[in-house]
């Protein structure tokens, strides 16, 4: 399928079974903002919970997590840099008056180029970006002729900065209030907290921090479905680290974030790493997880050597000490590291966006028409551990005593995971359903169920079906988790 129409595919499908809806869809929508759905909360839930299990629990590192507020003081985002800096090159065209981020303007562009031309043209791009070189963008623009996708007119305005972040007014009457920020990325609120979860869990560097939360920032362009959206949730985690030994620590995130992509069960083919070739004002190396989206290869994740610019600024601004104490004898001079403001290693993964590479590896549409007739099929090939309901319990018939057995397996199993039930149409249509959310799992219960306790399991993937009693399917679904 061409990639376009698979996004467009997706999109459809999301929203025909309840993944994700366009926001407040009844006035036409918000754009670049999305609504989840019956399904799309329970698949967005289970990556959550899998990468914060994954990080504090089953990682070989000392790492907790904590749950900052939206709202900051406004002085966080004047530490952090984010006033100042937080803000992308656009241009604006004078005939359609639409606004545009200039690499996004010019990588557009270049995916209409032959691959050469276009490689080239990206690293013009990327020279002028880094060197902050505003005129040397408008004039790529100017040559090459770059149009705008809506007026297809050349007549563009200056290149300009734009500030990301979403402001609004904290207080009751307008003279008291004060101007606050919508948080555009999770991390201060770990910066900010560094020294209360050191002391109250008596952390010892190196230790990280995890938190999983919303974010807003004001995209120009909204683009590419829930992968950029104006609201949408990070899943960040800091890792406080010796000053020094923070390129090592960044390569062991990289290649750690890395083995956790391995396990949801995706080619690895389909990732790959990209250096940054401009670093952001607090980063001494960073560089992105990209996955090949429909739209091609994007960035998934970041992991960032933020170096010790976040509390530096903190304890700038704040005047409050934002040290540890390190009592580790330094083999070099025989003494304790002593006080020092530690580095960070960052990893910085989109939900949202995880939950898309989720959705676009799953869709799968297939033909199963045979001599005597046409059929097909649209499946989620979802893991199972993320599959928003493990297992359909179908009775065959609404009587006989079946829904009766049904029910009682429906007791049993939704104490331990997901379960999805279901008396009404033919089970062929039922199968169906539950084949386009996902579900690994349907079980279904029938007269000889009554007569020798067995069900027939139907696994998703192959459709195969078995004949199992009916006392193993719980331990057959768990297995699988
Ligand atoms: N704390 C570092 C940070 O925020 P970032 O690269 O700007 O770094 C991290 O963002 C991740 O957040 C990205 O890799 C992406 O997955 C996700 N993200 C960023 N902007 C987004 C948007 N507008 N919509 C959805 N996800 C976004």
């Amino acid at each position: 399928m061409a990639n376009e129409n698979k996004l467009q595919a997706i999109i459809a499908h999301a929203k025909e079974y309840g993944f994700v809806f366009p926001s407040s869809e009844i006035y036409d929508g918000l754009g670049a903002v999305y609504d989840y759905g019956q399904w799309g909360v329970e698949l967005k839930r289970n990556v959550r919970e899998y990468w914060w299990k994954w990080m504090t629990q089953m990682n070989e590192q000392n790492i907790v997590g904590i749950d900052a507020s939206i709202f900051m003081h406004p002085s966080v985002w004047k530490a952090s840099g984010h006033i100042d800096n937080f803000s992308d090159p656009m241009i604006d065209n004078k005939d359609s008056n639409k606004r545009y981020r200039v690499d996004h303007l010019i990588e557009g562009f270049a995916e209409t180029l032959a691959e050469e031309e276009g490689k080239a043209l990206l690293a013009d791009m990327d020279k002028y970006i880094a060197a902050d070189d505003f005129a040397g963008l408008k004039q790529l623009i100017e040559i090459n002729k770059i149009a705008c996708p809506v007026s297809k007119t050349v007549n563009w305005t200056d290149v300009r900065q734009f500030n990301l972040m979403f402001s609004t007014e904290v207080g009751s009457v307008a003279e008291e209030a004060s101007k606050i920020y919508l948080r555009p990325e999770t991390a201060q609120g770990i910066f900010v907290n560094f020294l209360n979860v050191q002391k109250t869990a008596r952390m010892k560097i190196p230790f990280g921090i995890a938190q999983v939360g919303k974010a807003f920032r004001n995209e120009i362009v909204a683009r590419g479905f829930i992968f950029r959206m104006r609201e949408f949730e990070q899943m960040e985690m800091q890792f406080f680290v010796r000053p020094g030994t923070q390129k090592e620590w960044y390569e062991y995130w990289k290649s750690e974030r890395m083995k956790w992509h391995a396990t949801l069960g995706i080619d690895s083919a389909k990732y790959r790493y990209h250096d940054h070739v401009k670093l952001a004002h607090y980063a001494d190396a960073a560089c992105d997880i990209e996955y090949e989206y429909p739209m091609g290869f994007k960035e998934l994740e970041g992991i960032h050597s933020r170096t010790d610019f976040d509390l530096k600024s903190h304890q700038e601004l704040s005047k409050k000490k934002m040290q540890y104490f390190d009592a580790d004898i330094d083999p070099e001079t025989g003494k304790a590291y002593g006080n020092y403001i530690p580095y960070v290693v960052e990893t910085s993964i989109g939900l949202d966006r995880t939950v898309m590479m989720l959705l676009s590896e799953a869709y799968t549409e297939e033909d199963l028409s045979t001599e005597e007739k046409q059929d097909s099929r649209v499946v989620l090939k979802f893991i199972p551990k993320l599959a928003p309901i493990k297992l359909a319990i179908l009775p065959l018939m609404k009587k006989d005593g079946l829904p009766e057995i049904a029910k009682e397996l429906m007791e049993e199993c939704r104490q331990h995971f997901k379960c999805f039930y279901e008396e009404k149409d033919a089970i062929g249509k039922r199968y169906r359903r539950m084949d386009a959310i996902g579900t690994p799992f349907c079980v279904t219960i029938d007269h000889q169920t009554k007569e020798d306790q067995t069900v027939t399991i139907r696994h998703r993937d192959t459709m195969a079906q078995e004949r199992v009693h009916i006392s193993e399917i719980k331990n057959i679904v768990l297995q699988s988790l």
